[in-house]
């Protein structure tokens, strides 16, 4: 911005306070600002600067961010106390309220702002505040003034749909996983998929352009605080990150983006995002002028003599703000976000024959010293000076929340037209061999725990590992009723077509949680990049809620991190969540995850999208797989394994099912449980191309049927860890594949829990007729031997990053 450009804006603004504003009334006024200069609310994992390099940690102001607060305090101070003589020189608590977000640097930026807003005179000294030593006075403009302490309002930030646009919102989450279908990202993507490789090398986390701010808001202040970058990023890369960022920066606010199947993104993510501030604003100055043309009413207690009110929040409650406001940029003029504590003001005005309008003022941080302020008029481009209330009203429409931000937070948008079905020449058959007749894990074979089943499978450096559920009966003389179940590992060795295990002990995980009083339950392992994903059922005696841990070294219980339940907001249920993630060997773009299961009660297996590299899942609605009537699978459906990749590129997907009517001893249970499976489109997960008539495998052995009391639950097979054979197909019987299934045979060693009460070891035999080059690696699909030694670190800052990314900017 040009110099003289912004005195003529202020030497213009100044005269037209002087004389059109001199016969107006100014009414009330609302400030909502930016908190001052932070440290980084986390970094990536091979950053250098790591928490312990800022004083106070992660995304907390710092004493710079203090002092533009105060200058922003006097600058407002100048205006509607000095120059305009609306507000009382000192402190009077009817007059303001100052509401925050409930987030550290937003609350003290707006104390610090207080400070310069109202100092009390050196005379009100014993009347105001206390006259004793030990409390805080200072200098302003060579006179000595006292701290009057001023309060500010907060409430929870997930539920602040004013002032935190990224509180909890399903249907912003699928909204802006519409946008990452578009083609403009997929573009944008492509276009910058080099930066994105190189970054994802040089900062140990896969960076994608949804996490990109990450990358970016470090270097920014680590270039601020004259902090050393990480070496490998170059200034024409920063310019590239920082250019791209800008772009996202515009998407996440709806601007700049195309219309996507009849969705107008323009309106639809500013209306969640700054729709309830834009409509708190109009909210205050309906009441205020209602309450000055008929003052006695009750609820104008408040609003009679308030006359500023204060929102402290974020550059993204700014920008979100401009863009229900229809600005063409972020920042008012500018690419990028609004600069620490810029403010704008609404400010309500009286015309002398009575009309009311409204006057944005904008309060931009000075780019010269970093630390003053600006000032200049907004134009909001469709309804311009005089901006009567009526017009702002009817301009304001279109991004009322209803009817609340709250409710249609929780309304999804319209689903997309489904796709159209695909169809596949491609037949596939798939059969289950049992590895043997034994169990693998069992309290007779010498674990620790009575009950071993539920196991997921992964394989790290050669090795297969199991994290077991277990589970102990109550009291050992009442048969079927359990204690809580845990998660255990063990460790399987596996050659010459013999498999054995480790048998559980009683060291298990150390997640416990109060949400997990009542158990920890069903594993399931996903593997991507040298970190090991598990979800599992969180039950704490009322509900289940599926959660996830991360670790680097899945065979050490001790080094899984707890990370969180797994936001799935539509529904008060969750479990089993069998996870697909996108990675550049799949050419997946977004991440899947398939979970739930039909009793709850709803007739399927759910489909959740998650954002590449995100960790946040929305849920679709839709289902992967219903119950059928009169087949295996009619009573029930629930997720088996991670979905593994066939060499055709579609994927291999078990399940669980169960249909009713074999009586057994277990009072009330007729339950047979049954394992089939599904082949899901390559291109589309969400599509299955052929499912099983039959179960692929049926609970037959005595250790399945279960039909006794030793047993937990008579009549169950249950299958959820998978992995590609080892041994590939070394140990298979393909006889049964004919001729033109037999070269494209493919081979996954499976682990499974009969009755509830032993595991045992089964191979899936998949084959199709697909013409499909053969290469001489026999081992099929992906399968991790190797990690990074650095992994745990990785997970460490993984974990904080996690964290940390619900938090604003
Ligand atoms: C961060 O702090 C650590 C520990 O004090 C120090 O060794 C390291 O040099 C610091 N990093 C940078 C980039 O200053
Ligand atoms: C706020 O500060 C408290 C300690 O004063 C700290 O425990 C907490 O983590 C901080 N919260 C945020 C969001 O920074
Ligand atoms: C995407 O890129 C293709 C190829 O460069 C181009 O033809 C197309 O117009 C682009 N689409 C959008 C929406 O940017
Ligand atoms: C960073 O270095 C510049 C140039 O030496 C200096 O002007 C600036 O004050 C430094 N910033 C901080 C936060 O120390
Ligand atoms: C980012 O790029 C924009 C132009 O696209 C530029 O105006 C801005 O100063 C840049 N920001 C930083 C922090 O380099
Ligand atoms: C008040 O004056 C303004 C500006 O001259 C005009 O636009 C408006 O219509 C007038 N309102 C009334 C109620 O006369
Ligand atoms: C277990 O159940 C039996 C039979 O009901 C009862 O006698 C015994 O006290 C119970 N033991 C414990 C530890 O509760
Ligand atoms: C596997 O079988 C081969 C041939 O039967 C034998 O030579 C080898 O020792 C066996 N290996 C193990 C670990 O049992
Ligand atoms: C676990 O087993 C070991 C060895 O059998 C025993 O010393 C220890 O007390 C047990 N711990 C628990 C919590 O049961
Ligand atoms: C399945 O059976 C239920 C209950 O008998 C019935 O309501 C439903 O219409 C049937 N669905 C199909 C697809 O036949
Ligand atoms: C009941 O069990 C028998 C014997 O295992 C089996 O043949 C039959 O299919 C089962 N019926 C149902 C409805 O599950
Ligand atoms: C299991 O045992 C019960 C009671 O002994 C019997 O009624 C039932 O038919 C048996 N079920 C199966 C599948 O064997």
């Amino acid at each position: 911005m040009k110099f003289s450009l912004i005195f003529g804006f202020i030497f213009g603004f100044l005269i037209s306070i002087a004389f059109a504003e001199a016969q107006d009334k100014l009414i009330f006024v609302q400030a909502i600002w930016r908190h001052g200069d932070r440290s980084p609310t986390g970094t990536f994992p091979n950053d250098p600067n790591q928490e312990g390099n800022w004083t106070q940690g992660w995304g907390q102001l710092t004493e710079w961010g203090m002092r533009q607060h105060l200058d922003l305090g006097r600058t407002l101070r100048r205006r509607y106390i000095e120059q305009l003589q609306f507000l009382s020189p000192d402190y009077h608590n009817h007059e303001i309220y100052v509401r925050s977000t409930d987030v550290n640097r937003t609350m003290i930026s707006a104390m610090s702002n207080m400070f310069a807003m109202y100092p009390a005179k050196a005379s009100d000294a014993g009347v105001t505040y206390p006259d004793v030593n030990t409390w805080p006075t200072y200098q302003v403009e060579g006179q000595k003034v006292g701290y009057v302490p001023i309060p500010i309002h907060t409430i929870n930030d997930d539920i602040d749909y004013t002032l935190n646009p990224d509180m909890i919102c399903p249907r912003q989450d699928r909204l802006w996983n519409y946008v990452t279908q578009t083609q403009q990202y997929l573009n944008l993507t492509r276009d910058n998929q080099d930066l994105l490789n190189k970054l994802t090398a040089i900062t140990g986390m896969e960076i994608t352009l949804s996490n990109l701010w990450v990358v970016a808001d470090s270097l920014f202040i680590e270039k601020t605080w004259n902090k050393t970058w990480i070496s490998g990023i170059t200034d024409d890369m920063y310019k590239q990150i920082n250019e791209t960022n800008d772009i996202i920066e515009y998407w996440n606010n709806g601007l700049q983006l195309e219309k996507y199947e009849g969705i107008d993104f323009s309106i639809e993510i500013p209306k969640i995002r700054g729709g309830s501030l834009l409509w708190s604003i109009i909210g205050h100055i309906q009441q205020k002028i209602d309450c000055i043309n008929n003052p006695n009413q009750d609820s104008c207690g408040f609003f009679n003599k308030l006359k500023y009110y204060v929102y402290s929040a974020h550059d993204t409650t700014l920008a979100a703000l401009f863009s229900t406001l229809r600005l063409s940029h972020t920042n008012w003029n500018e690419d990028g976000y609004p600069h620490y504590s810029s403010a704008v003001t609404a400010e309500l005005w009286q015309m002398v024959n009575g009309t009311y309008y409204i006057k944005f003022v904008y309060f931009p941080l000075d780019p010269v010293d970093n630390t003053g302020h600006l000032q200049e008029n907004l134009v909001i481009p469709d309804c311009p000076d005089p901006c009567t209330i009526d017009k702002f009203i009817a301009r304001s429409n279109d991004f009322k929340p209803i009817p609340s931000g709250a409710e249609l937070c929780n309304t999804l948008p319209p689903t997309l037209p489904a796709k159209p079905p695909l169809t596949t020449t491609t037949n596939y058959k798939v059969f289950a061999q049992r590895l043997s007749d034994q169990p693998i894990v069992s309290s007779k074979m010498g674990s620790f725990w009575e009950y071993n089943y539920n196991a997921a499978l992964f394989q790290k450096d050669g090795k297969i590992g199991l994290v077991v559920r277990v589970q102990n009966l109550k009291n050992d003389s009442i048969p079927f009723e359990v204690g809580p179940s845990h998660l255990a590992v063990s460790t399987i060795t596996y050659t010459n077509g013999t498999i054995s295990a480790t048998q559980t002990t009683n060291q298990t995980f150390t997640l416990m949680q109060p949400s997990e009083a009542c158990g920890t339950e069903d594993p399931r392992v996903t593997y991507k990049n040298g970190i090991y994903y598990l979800f599992y059922t969180a039950y704490d005696c009322n509900a289940a809620l599926l959660s996830s841990a991360i670790t680097a070294n899945p065979f050490d219980s001790n080094s899984w991190t707890r990370f969180s339940s797994i936001d799935l907001p539509l529904r008060s249920w969750s479990k089993s969540g069998a996870a697909l993630f996108a990675s550049d060997e799949n050419g997946l773009t977004q991440d899947y995850l398939f979970w739930g299961d039909s009793s709850f009660p709803v007739g399927g297996i759910g489909i959740a999208l998650g954002q590449r590299g995100k960790w946040s899942w929305g849920d679709t609605g839709d289902y992967l797989i219903k119950i059928r009537n009169d087949s295996f699978d009619s009573n029930l459906v629930e997720s088996g394994a991670t979905p593994l990749k066939l060499n055709t590129g579609d994927y291999l997907f078990i399940y669980n099912s169960a249909r009713s009517g074999n009586s057994t001893v277990k009072p009330g249970w007729n339950l047979q449980y049954n394992i089939g499976y599904a082949i899901l489109a390559g291109s589309d997960p969400t599509q299955v191309l052929q499912r099983s008539d039959q179960p692929i495998m049926t609970p037959t052995l005595d250790w399945e049927t279960g039909n006794t009391t030793d047993y937990l639950t008579p009549n169950v097979v249950f299958l959820e860890g998978l992995i590609p054979d080892p041994n590939g197909c070394k140990y298979a019987n393909l006889s049964q594949l004919g001729n033109d299934y037999m070269n494209n045979a493919e081979c996954f060693l499976g682990v499974y829990g009969g009755a509830d009460s032993h595991l045992g070891a089964v191979q899936i035999i998949v084959s199709s007729n697909a013409s499909i080059p053969h290469s001489s690696t026999p081992s099929p699909g992906t399968s991790p031997t190797t990690t990074t030694s650095s992994g745990n670190m990785q997970v460490l800052s993984l974990f904080t990053l996690l964290i940390t990314a619900f938090f604003n900017l």
